[in-house]
């Protein structure tokens, strides 16, 4: 696909999408509660639309009007086996989190998904179900899937100091220890994204966080809710960053969640000294959003590491390409992570944005860029990977001569199908 490029002005405001990781859990709580789970401004993109099927195949009834998602759960106890292997596509939301919930079934499940999928690592989730006595098993011996998960009505509480940061292995272990015989704690060794943790209260249930330490009684029931999902932050970065980097920009991107943990690239632009202003917080259904705004600015190159890695781990793609439009080096370090994403999203950064002509190297941890730098045209692929599509669609738009052309573009239908129709209605 040939890509928008050599663009002077972006103006105007964007409605994102549903936040994915929201959208996945609602289907998820949806269908172990009891009753009826109604999902406004839910995301329908390829990922969500894995978790729907998958819950539909262990015969949770699941409708769909033009409004909203209608989950029609009756409990833990009325999932099913299904016939055949589950099909959870490019979702390692779904497979992990999944994982998790039928830890505690009585029966065997397997999941696999696409050529993606089958590199992701799943001992982190399986070590520590394992622990808790159910039994799962990657394809010949190896911690890859397809994965099969044989359940157990016996699961045991555990104490588990997680040895990644991740929100999808959390919520695997909290989906487990919510069916379990007693307590369970989670020691995270950085805050990731606590999506899980608050629906479990929405949906009527019991939580204890004390900083990185989460404790959690088995044997919870939940019950349906009414929900509206705020716009998808990770889907805002994109727009954030074009609206920093073009020419004479003012760019509003309204009903963002602003959920503290996902927020980092808030945090980033202001560090390098862009124009960004967050306007209308509002709590809806008790879900913080708000409207962001960006402006083109000068922008400095920074350090980026530690803590804040959590906070926007599927931005460092959007953000290495800021850096190179800003002025001196930017480091990004403590993020090994990404190179267990749809991706090694370490080397697709690299490799894609060198083709562009940014001067940018890879690390063990990060990537080290030095800005500013004029890009150039080029043949370009996202390796599959969504983020990594639509990361080099913004950066084509910096590009004065030569076309950029994207192999594997339709990837960006994982979170975003309309990203391309809602960009091209900011260019002038
Ligand atoms: C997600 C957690 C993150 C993130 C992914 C969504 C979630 O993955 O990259 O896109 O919804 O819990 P990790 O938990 O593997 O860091």
């Amino acid at each position: 696909m040939e890509l928008l490029t050599n663009k002077r002005e972006l103006t105007g405001t964007v409605e994102v999408p549903g936040d994915k990781s929201m959208s996945h859990r609602s289907i998820m709580f949806g269908a172990i509660a009891e009753g009826t789970t109604r999902i406004k401004h839910f995301l329908r993109a390829d990922d969500c639309m894995s978790t729907i099927a998958a819950f539909r195949v262990l015969g949770v009834e699941i409708e769909e009007t033009d409004e909203e998602i209608i989950v029609h759960g009756q409990g833990w106890d009325a999932l099913k086996q299904p016939k055949d292997a589950i099909n959870i596509g490019n979702s390692g939301t779904t497979i992990r989190l999944l994982m998790g919930i039928l830890a505690g079934t009585d029966f065997t499940t397997t999941l696999y998904g696409d050529d993606s999928i089958a590199k992701r690592p799943m001992n982190r989730v399986m070590l520590p179900l394992k622990e808790m006595g159910a039994n799962c098993e990657g394809h010949a011996e190896t911690e890859f899937p397809p994965v099969t998960v044989i359940g157990t009505k016996n699961l045991q509480p555990i104490t588990y100091h997680m040895p990644v940061s991740s929100a999808q292995v959390k919520s695997a272990i909290l989906f487990a220890a919510l069916q379990a015989d007693g307590e369970t704690t989670i020691i995270e060794k950085k805050k990731t994204r606590d999506h899980s943790e608050h629906m479990i209260r929405q949906f009527g249930g019991e939580i204890d966080v004390d900083g990185l330490t989460i404790r959690v009684k088995g044997k919870q029931k939940f019950v349906g809710q009414t929900m509206t999902v705020p716009g998808d932050i990770s889907s805002a970065a994109f727009f954030m960053v074009a609206g920093l980097v073009v020419p004479n920009s003012q760019v509003h991107l309204t009903n963002v969640g602003l959920n503290p943990t996902r927020t980092g690239i808030v945090d980033v632009i202001e560090q390098m000294g862009g124009q960004v202003t967050i306007s209308d917080a509002s709590r809806n259904t008790g879900k913080l959003a708000g409207t962001i705004t960006v402006e083109t600015s000068e922008l400095q190159g920074i350090e980026i590491g530690g803590d804040l890695i959590p906070r926007l781990i599927d931005e460092l793609p959007v953000i290495a390409l800021l850096a190179t439009q800003a002025n001196g080096t930017t480091i990004i370090k403590d993020a090994a992570e990404l190179k267990v994403k749809e991706t090694n999203r370490i080397d697709a950064v690299v490799r894609e944005l060198t083709t562009l002509g940014a001067n940018i190297e890879a690390t063990e941890d990060g990537m080290i860029i030095h800005g500013k730098t004029k890009l150039h045209g080029g043949r370009v692929t996202s390796y599959g990977d969504h983020r990594i599509g639509m990361m080099l669609q913004v950066a084509a738009l910096l590009v004065e001569e030569g076309a950029v052309v994207l192999e594997k573009a339709d990837a960006v239908s994982v979170s975003y199908p309309d990203f391309f129709e809602d960009l091209a209605s900011l260019c002038k």
